[in-house]
């Protein structure tokens, strides 16, 4: 069976589905593998080293399972074998037209976003892969942009006062974002709506804001629509936050739903 690794089409998308040290286990695994012409140039990968491998320089045309990092567009679905396979993050419910698209060109899809987050799958679990990252850039950029400093800085000159960042959602990019912004010495509070993740919160030497709804986590430890009730005192208390906050990272999601508007105008 061929596999085709493909050049990302998606604007300042950097990465590519598989390295050089990934293609190596693909082939172990008896599979040939394909890579599009200047595929990992972005995250400084060459073709050669690619072949170094022992995979071959290819197209679509060679592919029966093609390995993405974003869903297929329409244009290059048009350029798919029927009949063949794609793997990459999609979240189905988000985009029915692609469904459809792929339904009639009988094209199976694996979704990363929807392997099930079971132990036995976590090799697999792109997704917390990608989150504990963005989790870690958010703060960088926050960082970079904000025009203070993260650290309590005192010399005999004067003190510079540590910045304040809430970070809302603490999950997997949450709790990636409140370590990284106090590696860098800010202050940080942290709203959630599942009470397990208080005591993760703190052991971080962030503060938690103290609005939980004991019915918001479901029986696997994941969130669930929170109540308006709650959503309205949650946001009474992360206002004030807010108001006197440098930073402001927004994580929080619900599994399968859309993203809570938690920051208005
Ligand atoms: P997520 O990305 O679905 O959600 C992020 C966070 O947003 C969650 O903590 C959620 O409670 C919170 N949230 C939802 N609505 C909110 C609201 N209105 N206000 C504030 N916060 C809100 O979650 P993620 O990061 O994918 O995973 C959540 C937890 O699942 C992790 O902390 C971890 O304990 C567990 N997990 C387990 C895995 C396993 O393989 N067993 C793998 C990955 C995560």
């Amino acid at each position: 069976m061929n596999v085709l690794i493909i050049k990302e089409i998606k604007d300042k998308e950097n990465r590519i589905a598989a390295t050089p040290e990934t293609v190596k286990k693909i082939k172990e695994l008896g599979l040939e593998v394909f890579v599009e012409p200047g595929a990992g140039e972005k995250a400084f990968l060459s073709d050669s080293e690619y072949e170094n491998t022992g995979a071959r320089i290819g197209a679509y045309d060679d592919a029966d399972v093609i390995l993405s990092v974003n869903q297929p567009t329409e244009h290059q679905l048009d350029k798919v074998k029927e009949n063949s396979c794609w793997i990459s993050m999609f979240v189905p419910q988000s985009d029915l037209e692609i469904v459809k698209r792929l339904v009639a060109k009988k094209i199976t899809f694996f979704s990363m976003n929807l392997i099930p987050r079971i132990p036995r799958a976590q090799k697999m679990d792109s997704l917390s892969s990608q989150s504990n990252i963005a989790g870690y850039k958010a703060v960088l950029m926050a960082a970079n942009s904000l025009g203070k400093l993260f650290p309590l800085l005192m010399t005999a000159a004067g003190t510079i006062h540590p910045a304040k960042v809430v970070v809302l959602g603490a999950g997997v990019a949450g709790l990636q974002a409140v370590a990284t912004a106090r590696r860098l010495g800010a202050q940080v509070e942290v709203s959630d709506i599942r009470p397990a993740v208080k005591e993760q919160v703190e052991s971080l030497g962030a503060k938690f804001i103290d609005v939980v709804d004991e019915s918001a986590e479901d029986k696997g430890g994941y969130a669930k629509e929170a109540s308006k009730e709650f959503l309205e005192k949650q946001a009474a208390e992360v206002r004030k936050r807010i108001a006197k906050a440098d930073v402001v990272i927004t994580t929080a999601l619900v599994p399968g739903g859309k993203a809570p508007i938690l920051v208005t105008e």
